[in-house]
């Protein structure tokens, strides 16, 4: 196995590896060190189909429960995520998030497997949450450093948010739900529970940051988002067919784009469950 990291921001090349092959603990263990160094793995020209793309996500926990999604037709664990040619919605998950951030126990990681590619655009953008936060001025961080962002799926999920029935429209099977509307708390800064490293948890889902005034809330997001999306924190993953994508949602955050208008994009997707001791201090 070769692991060759991309020298952006995070992420790294896995070639050499045959992932419809049971794996040896050995190559478990080096792929779950690597998934902590560079965040983002891609492993190209893997003839994946779904059940092997679950035996893959098993290695490294649990497979989550996704909410507010129906899986892909015929399936229970996998969604998809889809947008087809002629489609005029807006894209899924155009905003920088980490997966279900807003649940009491957020998946540790993501799978997402390239079904059919477009031959241009549609490319995965990833912040590094670490390196942002350690390069960030001081002056920045001591604005909410110790204070705890509040999480909510709602103005996604919520029968009137973004993906409402009516409103979006396109061809993923979403179930929105007005169970979107609880909120979850959460450390703006944390510490990532396996590397040790610390890294700021924000992104779309936070809503509001506990004991501070509307107007400042406001402005710490806004400032945070700026700095977040500077494009020395970012890593853009460019997709072929049969790649595969494993990421660690504790430590980057990550968007959809664009750009493939007329052209099909079709991905299977799962996510993996984090220790829930983590969370329980
Ligand atoms: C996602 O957020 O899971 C989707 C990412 C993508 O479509 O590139």
């Amino acid at each position: 196995m070769k692991i060759e990291p991309t020298g952006e921001s995070c992420g790294a090349i896995v070639t050499g590896i045959d992932l419809m092959r049971s794996l040896a603990p050995s190559a478990v263990q080096r792929i779950r060190d690597a998934w902590l160094e560079y965040h983002v793995l891609a492993f190209p020209n893997q003839k994946l189909n779904d059940d092997g793309l679950e035996r893959f996500a098993e290695y490294f926990g649990p497979i989550g429960d996704d909410p507010y999604f129906e899986p892909a037709e015929g399936k229970e664990r996998i969604t998809a995520v889809e947008r087809k040619a002629d489609e005029k919605s807006r894209i899924f998950a155009d905003s920088w998030h980490s997966d279900w951030s807003f649940k009491s126990v957020p998946p540790a990681g993501t799978c997402l497997l390239g079904v059919d590619i477009p031959p241009k655009g549609g490319d995965t953008l990833f912040i590094n949450e670490h390196l942002a936060l350690k390069a960030m001025p001081d002056d920045l961080r001591a604005r909410f450093d110790g204070k705890i962002g509040i999480h909510s799926a709602r103005k996604s999920y919520a029968e009137d948010g973004k993906y409402a029935k009516g409103k979006y429209g396109g061809s993923m099977r979403i179930t929105p739900s007005n169970d979107a509307y609880k909120t979850q708390a959460h450390p703006i800064i944390r510490i990532h529970p396996e590397s040790g490293f610390p890294g700021i948890f924000a992104g779309a889902y936070v809503i509001d940051i506990y004991d501070e005034e509307e107007q400042e809330v406001a402005e710490i997001l806004s400032a945070l988002s700026l700095w977040l999306s500077r494009p020395e924190f970012i890593y853009r993953h460019k997709w072929e067919p049969d790649m595969l994508l494993l990421w660690d949602n504790r430590s980057v955050l990550h968007k959809a784009t664009g750009g493939y208008e007329g052209y099909t994009r079709l991905l299977h997707r799962l996510t993996i469950a984090d220790d829930a001791s983590y969370y329980n201090k």
